[in-house]
Parts: C-alpha cells; structure tokens; sequence
C-alpha cells in the first residue's frame, strides 16, 4: 500500500470526467488500497481517484462505526438515482483547503455500483453515508462542492486561497 499526494483545488484534473473503468484486476485492488490508506491518512472520510491525478471512476467511502477502525468499501462505475429529500449540511474536501461550507444534498440515494471483482452491487444509503458518496459522485464528474455554493460564498474562498497560496511560497 502507498499513500498517495492528494491533488488541491484549482488543479485541472479536478475537472476532468473520470472514464469508466473496465478492467478489474489487481492493479484495481491496489489502487484501491492506495485510495483506502490515502483517505485515512489524511484524514478523510472519501476519496474518488481524480483526486491522487487518475480520472478513472472509482471512489473509496468510509463505511467504519467505531473511531478506530478503519473500514471502506470501494465503489466503481457509481451511478445514482432515485434521490429523495434534502439535507443542508457542513462539507469539506481533501482537494479543498482550508474551507468548508453548508451544501444541499439529497437525504437518501439509490447506489449502483461495482465491487472490484466487476460484481454488480445496488443498495440504499441514507444521511452521511449519502452526503459522502454524493460528494464523491461529484468528483468523478469533474464537480467540487464549491460549485454548489453561492457566488459570493465562492468568491471569498477563491480571495482567501490566494492568500493561503502566497504564504506558502
Ligand atoms: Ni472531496
């Protein structure tokens, strides 16, 4: 396993459209595991793969319930439909220094998606378990959760990264 440099905000392969991913063998599994050890050392709770420079279309979710464990399920090709209700809450994202803000996502989701193997898999997530995989939905089509606030929210943070940026040089 390797962690991997997880790529910030405004870097051009967050916009990409991650192609469909049709090979299931043990490069997948690795990079998998990569995505899974990367996201935990972060720390974060997702990660799609255009975020470590590879728009392929896999996520990693973390799905553990107690605080030290560390369990994720990969989910490859994900599709989903059939949203219902609506939910306002706080976002963050590991390509997205230093913000956070309230975004509006569906409260519950139907997931279609692959396992590893290329096994079909379908089930219904609900609350976080569906913020994260809709945030992480987003990244596979090129979308961050800043392109869900308002302008001006947007044009303050985009001010304040700049500023960031230059203290960093
Ligand atoms: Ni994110």
């Amino acid at each position: 396993m390797a962690i991997k440099k997880i790529i910030t905000y405004p870097h051009p392969v967050l916009r990409e459209k991650a192609k469909k991913i049709t090979t299931f063998d043990d490069e997948l599994k690795k990079l998998a595991s990569d995505m899974g050890e990367t996201m935990y050392n972060a720390p974060g709770v997702g990660l799609a793969a255009n975020q470590i420079g590879l728009p392929v279309q896999i996520v990693v979710v973390d799905v553990s319930r107690e605080k030290d464990e560390k369990k994720f399920i990969p989910l490859v090709n994900p599709v989903l439909s059939e949203g219902e209700g609506s939910e306002i809450d706080e976002e963050g994202c590991l390509s997205v220094i230093e913000y956070q803000a309230k975004v509006k996502r569906f409260r519950k989701i139907k997931v279609t998606a692959q396992d590893l193997d290329g096994k079909e898999m379908e089930f219904i997530a609900e609350d976080r378990f569906a913020r994260i995989i809709q945030h992480e939905v987003d990244h596979l089509n090129g979308t961050l959760f800043i392109d869900r606030i308002s302008r001006l929210k947007l044009s303050l943070y985009k001010k304040k990264l700049k500023k960031i940026l230059r203290q960093k040089k």
